[in-house]
C-alpha cells in the first residue's frame, strides 16, 4: 500500500487530457447486461472502481476483456442474477446492476449496500421504483432478493432527484413492458450519458437531463461501439490544482457544458478562466477572494467538488463559507485539512464550514476519508510548506486514473512512497 508525498510550492503549468466519467461508465457497464451482443466501450478510464464492476460482471458469467481505454463487454455468456455482498460492499454504487440484472434476468440477489465514508445513503428511493413496476423485493440484513414475473412500466416520482435511483430505474425500464416516466429525474450529465448510449443501444427514451424521463420500453438491445463523455469532476479537480497554486493549466478533451457550475465559482473567487471548445483554460493575475457557496443537484455546483474547493478556499484572502445540502457526512476533509494548518470551522448540524484565509498551510500526514476528500488533500499539498503524506490513496485510486502522473506532468513536485508502519 502506498502513499502519495508532496513537496509544495510549486505553480503548476502545463496541458493535460481529462479521461472518461467515472460516474458515466459505471451506469453503462451495469446498461451492458442488457445488451445481446457484445460492447465496446472506448475513453474507460483506468480506475479501480471500473476493475471492480469487471470483476462482478466476471463473477455474474460476462466475458470482460480490457485493452488499454478500450472494454469490451460480452454478456452473452451471463449465467448468474447474483451479486455478492463482498462485493457490493467494497463499491456501493454496483447497486445500479439490480435494474439491469432484473431487466435481463427478472430476478436479482444482491449485497445490502451500507452506508459510506459519505453518509448512512439509503437506496429507499431505487426499492420504491421497482416495487411500482411490479418487481417482489425482499430485504434481508445483508442482501435483496428481488423477482418478476412481468416487469411492468410505471409512474415513477422520486422524492429527491437521485442519479442512482434514476439510473436503476431507466435500466429495469429500457425493456420492461410498457411505459415508465421517472418524475423528479437527476439531471446530471452522466444520465444523458446513460440515456444516449442505451439508445445507440435501440432503447426509446427521452427527457434525460430534464426532470421527467419517458422510458418506452423495447424487446432487446443490441450490442455498440460507443466512447464515453469526459470526466467533469477530474478536470474540476485539475482547475482547482492551476488555481490553489495560482499556476496557469490548460484542459484538453472536456466538455465545458459540463463544468459552468465549478468554472462559474472558479470565477468568482477570481480566477482567469477561458472556454474554448473542448478546451478550459486556467490562470490566476490577482489575488483570490473568499466566496459562499452551496452544493446542489446538476446543474448547481457539484457534492464532488465540495472538498477541493475547501482546500482552495482557505488560500483565498477573505473568509468563504460552504454549505453541503447532498450528503449528511462530507465535511470529515475539513479535519484533515486543518491538520495542514487550515482555519475551517464546521457546524455539523447545519451542515456549513466556514474557511477562514490561512497565510500558509505547512505539510504533515493526512489521511484520505473519501474519494474527493483525497483528492483535496493533495491539493492542499501542492501549496503546503515542507513535505505532505497523503494515506490511504486507495480511496483516491477509485476514481483518478494518476492524480500523481498528471500533477507531476503539470510540475509538481509529487511522487509515490510505500506506507511506513
Ligand atoms: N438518497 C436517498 N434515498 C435513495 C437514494 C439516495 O435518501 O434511495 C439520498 C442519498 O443518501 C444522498 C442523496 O440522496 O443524500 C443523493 O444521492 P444520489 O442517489 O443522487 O447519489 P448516488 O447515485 O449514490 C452519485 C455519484 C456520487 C455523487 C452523487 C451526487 C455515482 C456512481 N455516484 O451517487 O459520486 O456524489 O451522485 O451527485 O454516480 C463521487 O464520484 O465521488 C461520488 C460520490
Amino acid at each position: 500500500m502506498s502513499e502519495i508525498m508532496i513537496q509544495g510550492g510549486r505553480r503548476l503549468e502545463g496541458e493535460l487530457h481529462i479521461a472518461g466519467s467515472k460516474n458515466a461508465i459505471l451506469p453503462i457497464i451495469a446498461a451492458t447486461l442488457l445488451c445481446r451482443d457484445t460492447v465496446y466501450l472506448y475513453n474507460c478510464p483506468k480506475i479501480s472502481d471500473v476493475v471492480l464492476m469487471i470483476q462482478i460482471l466476471r463473477q455474474l458469467g460476462c466475458r470482460v476483456i480490457w485493452d488499454d481505454k478500450v472494454l469490451m463487454i460480452d454478456t452473452s455468456t451471463l449465467n448468474s442474477s447474483d451479486v455478492p455482498a463482498h462485493l457490493v460492499s467494497q463499491m456501493r454504487s454496483s447497486i445500479i446492476l439490480l435494474g439491469a440484472i432484473i431487466g435481463r434476468c427478472k430476478e436479482a440477489r444482491i449485497g445490502m449496500p451500507g452506508g459510506c465514508q459519505l453518509g448512512k445513503r439509503p437506496i429507499d428511493m431505487h426499492l420504491d421504483g421497482l416495487r411500482k413496476m411490479q418487481v417482489e423485493i425482499t430485504e434481508y440484513e445483508d442482501f435483496i432478493q428481488c423477482m418478476t414475473l412481468n416487469l411492468q412500466g410505471a409512474q415513477i416520482h422520486l422524492n429527491m432527484p437521485s442519479v442512482g435511483a434514476t439510473e436503476n430505474i431507466m435500466l429495469a425500464a429500457a425493456c420492461a413492458q410498457g411505459t415508465t416516466t421517472i418524475h423528479n429525474a437527476a439531471k446530471e450529465a452522466e444520465i444523458v450519458d446513460l440515456q444516449d448510449f442505451l439508445n445507440a443501444c435501440g432503447a426509446n427514451i427521452t427527457g434525460a437531463g430534464t426532470k421527467k424521463i419517458i422510458i418506452h420500453g423495447v424487446s432487446e438491445l443490441k450490442g455498440i461501439t460507443y466512447r464515453i463523455i469526459p470526466d467533469r469532476i477530474v478536470a474540476g479537480t485539475y482547475l482547482v490544482a492551476g488555481a490553489i497554486t495560482r499556476g496557469n493549466i490548460i484542459l484538453n478533451d472536456v466538455y465545458n457544458r459540463h463544468m459552468q457550475a465549478t468554472i462559474n465559482k472558479l470565477r468568482a473567487i477570481g480566477c482567469h478562466i477561458n472556454e474554448e471548445q473542448n478546451k478550459v483554460i486556467l490562470s490566476v493575475a490577482k489575488p483570490l477572494k473568499g466566496i459562499g457557496l452551496k452544493t446542489e443537484v446538476y446543474p448547481g455546483f457539484a457534492t464532488d467538488m465540495q472538498s477541493q474547493f475547501l482546500a482552495l478556499l482557505t488560500t483565498c484572502n477573505s473568509i468563504s463559507h460552504v454549505k453541503e445540502n447532498i450528503f449528511d457526512a462530507r465535511f470529515k476533509t475539513a479535519k484533515e485539512l486543518c491538520k495542514l494548518g487550515a482555519h475551517i470551522i464546521v457546524d455539523e448540524r447545519k451542515q456549513i464550514a466556514t474557511v477562514h484565509p490561512t497565510p500558509h498551510l505547512i505539510g504533515t500526514s493526512v489521511e484520505a476519508m473519501d474519494l474527493r476528500g483525497g483528492a483535496a488533500l493533495v491539493l492542499a499539498g501542492l501549496v503546503a510548506k515542507g513535505c505532505t503524506n497523503v494515506k490511504n490513496i486507495y480511496h483516491i485510486q477509485r476514481g483518478y486514473e494518476d492524480i500523481v502522473r498528471d500533477l507531476s506532468k503539470l510540475g509538481a513536485n509529487i511522487w509515490y512512497t510505500e506506507e511506513r508502519k
